[in-house]
């Protein structure tokens, strides 16, 4: 894994924080605020995201992005100075109502930036659309946040678990392969990347033989290894990412499928894992949003501003932090930090063209980018760029009413 320098920003205690709210209090007794000056402070930001767990190097990656942006910025966002609440949410979907309530009810945050998994981000989108928290999602995939869950307040710098998936079918296709056997964690986004495949490659004429799952984040590959390689597929699908993505590759290549089986994923697969894997992930075919080697010039800057500040190359995961930030800034500057301007923020992120290193990309009407997807070629350390195999792909947004 990287060894990201997660950079995160305590809070501060509980005995700080409750003297400051007392001061606070005793100030707004003596002194009735208008509006003009109580926009004036800074704005709380609530980073809700894994910090441990298999996808703790994901978190930091999302968290060291966002932050550079800011940095960028002169530390402010719309004018305003930021302030950071932190919580580890562990990936645990069990957790995620209470967690968020943290950042929403106890430290009244005036934006939610979350998560990397999509169970748990579905636990965030449920509190965010509660208490109407304006909340930007910079990883999880689930089809429902900008499905039957969209709402104004909701917005996606990242992806949709079908979008991620959906463009590999045709490339799995082309490759020859007919019979295909999918592996991934029984969660949402294993389930929706895989369904997706499925569904673009049986489109293209291929058929998906056997569909295996695990639960999420174990890491016994062994059982599925035998079974593939007694079923002979011509190709395996698989979502994994993080921690469990390197084990993944490496038991893949130690149980000798690599030569016999081609192994195909989203590109969550090798993203920050490549020195993990070593050997076993070089020639992986993946297709992701994003990809090393691209030639314009936001990511070019992006890529020396992230390795002069945290000594480290940039995965896709830093990339949806520094443009959940970007769509932030858009909004936010366009009511010049005044978040009770919320209608006119809406519209201004809802309208924003955003610079990013994956290239430029606008919002769809459900509040998720409308992108190119990258086929990549793991060389080295790097998921090099082969082609775009999905020019502008928009996620369907079944189910938004909006
Ligand atoms: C998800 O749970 O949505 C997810 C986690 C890691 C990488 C990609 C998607």
């Amino acid at each position: 894994m990287n060894s990201y320098s997660p950079k995160i920003t305590s809070p501060g205690s509980i005995w700080t924080r409750t003297a400051t709210v007392a001061t606070a209090l005793a100030c707004a007794a003596l002194l009735p605020l208008g509006n003009a000056q109580a926009q004036s402070g800074k704005i709380k930001i609530g980073l809700m995201l894994p910090y441990t767990g298999t996808y703790a190097a994901l978190g930091n990656a999302v968290t060291n992005g966002f932050k550079l942006y800011v940095e960028e910025s002169g530390g402010k966002l719309g004018g305003r100075d930021i302030e950071y609440f932190v919580v580890d949410d562990e990936s645990d979907p069990a957790k995620a109502t209470e967690n968020t309530n943290k950042l929403v009810k106890r430290d009244q945050v005036d934006v939610l930036v979350g998560t990397v998994h999509s169970g748990v981000a579905m636990g965030m989108a449920k509190v965010a659309r509660e208490n109407n928290t304006l909340f930007v999602v910079p990883n999880a995939g689930a089809d429902e946040l900008t499905g039957p869950l969209c709402a104004p307040n909701i917005f996606r710098t990242s992806f949709s678990n079908w979008q991620s998936a959906y463009a590999m079918g045709p490339v799995v296709y082309e490759k020859r392969a007919r019979k295909v056997v999918t592996l991934t964690w029984k969660y949402a986004a294993g389930k929706q990347m895989t369904d997706a495949f499925a569904e673009a490659f049986e489109k293209a004429g291929g058929k998906v033989v056997k569909e295996m799952t695990l639960p999420f984040p174990n890491v016994e590959f062994q059982p599925f290894l035998t079974e593939i390689a007694a079923l002979k597929p011509d190709a395996v699908f698989v979502f994994f990412a993080g921690g469990g993505a390197a084990k993944f590759v490496k038991d893949y290549g130690a149980a000798g499928l690599r030569a016999s089986i081609p192994l195909y994923a989203p590109g969550f697969l090798t993203d920050g894992t490549l020195e993990a894997m070593g050997d076993a992930g070089q020639g992986l075919l993946t297709t992701l949003h994003y990809a090393d080697g691209l030639t314009n010039a936001k990511d070019q800057a992006f890529r020396a501003g992230y390795a002069k500040a945290y000594k480290a190359a940039p995965d896709v995961y830093a990339v949806q932090g520094y443009d959940a930030a970007q769509l932030l800034a858009t909004g936010l500057s366009a009511v010049k930090g005044d978040v009770s301007k919320r209608a006119e923020l809406v519209k201004a992120m809802e309208a924003a063209r955003i610079d990013s290193p994956r290239g430029a990309f606008t919002l769809s009407k459900a509040h998720n980018p409308v992108q190119d997807i990258y086929l990549r070629k793991a060389e080295g350390k790097e998921n090099k760029v082969v082609s775009v195999v999905s020019k502008a792909l928009a996620d369907p947004a079944r189910g938004c009413k909006m």
